[in-house]
């Protein structure tokens, strides 16, 4: 088993998912590569301890991510840190030729992301993707290849979506989540677009044109010290598309939500078509509808999908798929395909870096289409 060094730099909520996927990589038995976590970087010192606590393998600590960038040790780095630092950090890991698997939005705006493509561009000998695990739940697994297969006629709609509730309390105090300075203009689209469009993009769908309507329905919060303060980002957002494949165009809905009421973390995508039509939503991780249509009575069928990844497991396949399993297998596909040069399959693949561009042209074009109340153009999806 070839382990390869990693450096993680942002050591908070995703850094300890992916220092925890790294520790139980004995799950996954079909691969012959493994992280191996040699070096930390946080700003703050606070976030150290867990890591040393648990992490045996771990040789080099810092605040400075620059001085983790220097050691020759380290061949492969994770950044989870908020969005304004993407670019600085992306684009210098990126220049000290470290394969690079960054978190969404890479970047905070359209900008910046053109810029660490163009880093991105100098440097071909560097793998570099964008985080999104959502499709590699085994029923989102099996939708992927039903599309390759294009087995659902012509498509009549899509709907996808990522839901949260976690904005609902207006007592919860802002963080730099809820702060356009550190988390950027796209608001929760720039926190949960990437994992909407991952499979419409995989797909191939190209979208031709998007009307937005973002909401900031909680405009104020307390802050840590009890003031109250103004809260600019938006919360939700829908995006009514026109999208086509090759069987001609269709409407396609893409909500991310974070005032949501009743939902915690729901992920979901229907395909609806002349031929088939399939639905799931991590609110129910095992269940896949379909429905098949071959003339006659329509009949939604529910099939149990168990524990049936892209990466093979020791657990049995009867059993329950979760959020952190579909972070074990993101990693998985990221470090095969370092390995490999290319995916397993087309959505057992991490986001490439064109995908994070054309995310931000849906993003930047629904600022623009919310704004002016009108339709907005999309040229290069
Ligand atoms: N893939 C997912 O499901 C998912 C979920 C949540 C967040 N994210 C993304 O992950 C990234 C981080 O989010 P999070 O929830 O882990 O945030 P977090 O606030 O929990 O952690 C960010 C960490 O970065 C550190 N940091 C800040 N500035 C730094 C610097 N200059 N150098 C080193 N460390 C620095 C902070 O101290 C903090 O520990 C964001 O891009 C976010 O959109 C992805």
């Amino acid at each position: 088993m070839r382990k390869i060094k990693f450096g993680i730099i942002g050591l908070g909520l995703m850094g300890r998912e992916f220092a925890s996927a790294a520790a139980r990589w004995m799950h996954l038995t079909s691969m012959d590569m493994a992280p191996e976590i040699v070096a930390i970087c946080d700003r703050s010192e606070d976030a150290f301890s867990w890591y040393i606590d648990n992490i045996p393998t771990i040789k080099q600590v810092v605040t400075d991510y620059r001085e983790m960038l220097a050691n020759k040790d380290v061949e492969a780095v994770y950044c989870a840190v908020p969005h304004h630092l993407h670019e600085e950090i992306y684009t210098a890991v990126i220049r000290a030729g470290k394969h690079l698997l960054g978190e969404k939005p890479f970047g905070i705006d359209k900008k910046a992301n053109e810029n660490i493509l163009k880093v991105a561009s100098e440097h071909p000998e560097v793998k570099v993707r964008c985080s999104s695990e959502f499709p590699f739940y085994p029923a989102a697994q099996k939708i992927g290849q039903l599309i390759e297969k294009d087995d659902f006629g012509k498509i009549i709609e899509v709907n996808a979506g990522f839901m949260h509730s976690s904005d609902m309390n207006p007592e919860k105090p802002i963080n730099w989540k809820r702060d356009v300075r550190f988390n950027g203009e796209y608001g929760c689209m720039g926190d949960l677009g990437m994992h909407v469009c991952h499979m419409p993009f995989k797909a191939g769908w190209k979208i031709h044109n998007v009307r937005a309507v973002l909401s900031n329905l909680i405009p104020e919060r307390p802050d840590n010290k009890g003031n109250v303060v103004v809260c600019e980002t938006w919360d939700n957002a829908t995006l009514m598309c026109e999208a086509s494949d090759k069987n001609g165009s269709f409407p396609m809905t893409l909500k991310t939500q974070r005032i949501a009421p009743g939902q915690k973390n729901t992920w979901y995508i229907e395909i609806l078509g002349t031929k088939r039509s399939v639905r799931f939503s991590t609110k129910n991780p095992k269940r896949l509808e379909e429905m098949v249509y071959a003339g006659g009575e329509q009949k939604w069928m529910i099939v149990d999908v168990g524990y049936e990844p892209a990466f093979s497991s020791i657990t049995g396949g009867i059993f329950e798929f979760g959020f952190t399993d579909s972070i074990l297998q993101m990693w998985a596909a990221y470090l095969f395909e370092i390995q490999k040069g290319k995916p397993l399959s087309t959505f057992a693949g991490c986001v490439t870096l064109e995908e994070t561009a054309m995310s931000h042209e849906l993003f930047t074009a629904a600022l623009k289409s919310n704004s002016t109340k009108t339709v907005s153009e999309i040229y290069n999806i």
